[in-house]
């Protein structure tokens, strides 16, 4: 581990703070997409997980000895424990970017982490832009694979044979199992989601339009600054990994490829977000 983080440190001030609680699965909230469990109570269906729903602690990252803090924008930083039905859940509101200057190994404290107070699974949210002319701004792609283009991997150094193997499989890093609970779940609700791939690079420069034409034809649906390094840090403990991205703009590269601003994505991460909201909790409580 980088010096600078201390997940058993972590663990343990967590583990103290909640009566030793241990958690079934976390979820991971990217960009724009930090209140997904504080949604407006009027617009539940009487069905909706979130009705039983309980926040049973909250501690800024700050606070939790052995974190690295989040400075991105829209990324809280706040770590909460919470109840949906009889499962207990991390939900770590805000990640850790390499733009940010964070090293591959801090993050994936979120992983690790998850990891430590038990989890089994981890559910991944973030924003992307479209490589798929198909796919349009407010669209939630279901990730099916990656391609890991930022150069970093959280495994680079010493393995720790305790956490996992020094060369980890990931031939199936995002579950089989959960892509079609989440499938399944989007058919009953009637939302609609998109598929396909995530290629991640380092950011935080958006690519030039001949890097996602390049993007695109390497096979990526969608581009983004986050999820693979987590993804691997997750396949390398144990966790099970859902992705779902919030399409935020068309990076397509081609010639009516407009500019890309921060409020643009925000306010499309907003709409996906809400498909999201809808979506996440009935799939979280499915979770094993
Ligand atoms: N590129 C990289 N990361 C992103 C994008 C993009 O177009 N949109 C949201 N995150």
């Amino acid at each position: 581990m980088t010096p600078n983080i201390n997940l058993s440190a972590a663990r343990q001030w967590l583990s103290e703070q909640t009566s030793g609680q241990t958690i079934t699965a976390s979820v991971v909230l990217g960009s724009g997409l930090g209140s997904l469990f504080d949604s407006d109570t009027t617009s539940r269906d009487k069905h909706d997980p979130l009705n039983d729903c309980d926040l049973l602690f909250e501690a800024p990252y700050s606070q939790i000895p052995g974190m690295p803090i989040s400075t991105a924008p829209e990324h809280a930083g706040v770590f909460k424990l919470i109840k949906i039905g009889e499962k207990h859940i991390g939900v770590f509101q805000g990640r850790f970017h390499l733009y940010e200057g964070y090293s591959a190994r801090e993050a994936s404290s979120t992983a690790y982490l998850s990891r430590l107070l038990g989890a089994q699974s981890i559910v991944l949210t973030n924003a992307a832009g479209a490589l798929n002319a198909d796919f349009s701004p407010g669209d939630v792609m279901l990730v099916e694979d990656h391609l890991n283009f930022t150069g970093h991997s959280p495994l680079r150094g010493e393995n720790d044979e305790a956490i996992g193997l020094r060369f980890p499989d990931m031939s199936r890093a995002y579950t089989p199992a959960l892509q079609q609970l989440a499938t399944h779940t989007a058919a009953q609700k009637s939302i609609s989601l998109q598929t396909g791939i995530y290629a991640g690079v380092l950011g935080p420069e958006l690519e030039t339009s001949a890097e996602r034409r390049f993007l695109r034809s390497s096979g990526a649906d969608a581009v983004g600054m986050s999820l693979v390094i987590e993804t691997i840090a997750a396949a390398h403990c144990g966790l099970d990994v859902l992705a779902l991205s919030a399409i935020t703009n068309s990076a397509t590269g081609g010639p009516d490829q407009q500019v890309d601003t921060i409020e643009e994505v925000l306010e499309n991460a907003a709409v996906a977000g809400s498909k999201m909201s809808a979506l996440l909790p009935t799939i979280i409580s499915q979770l094993y």
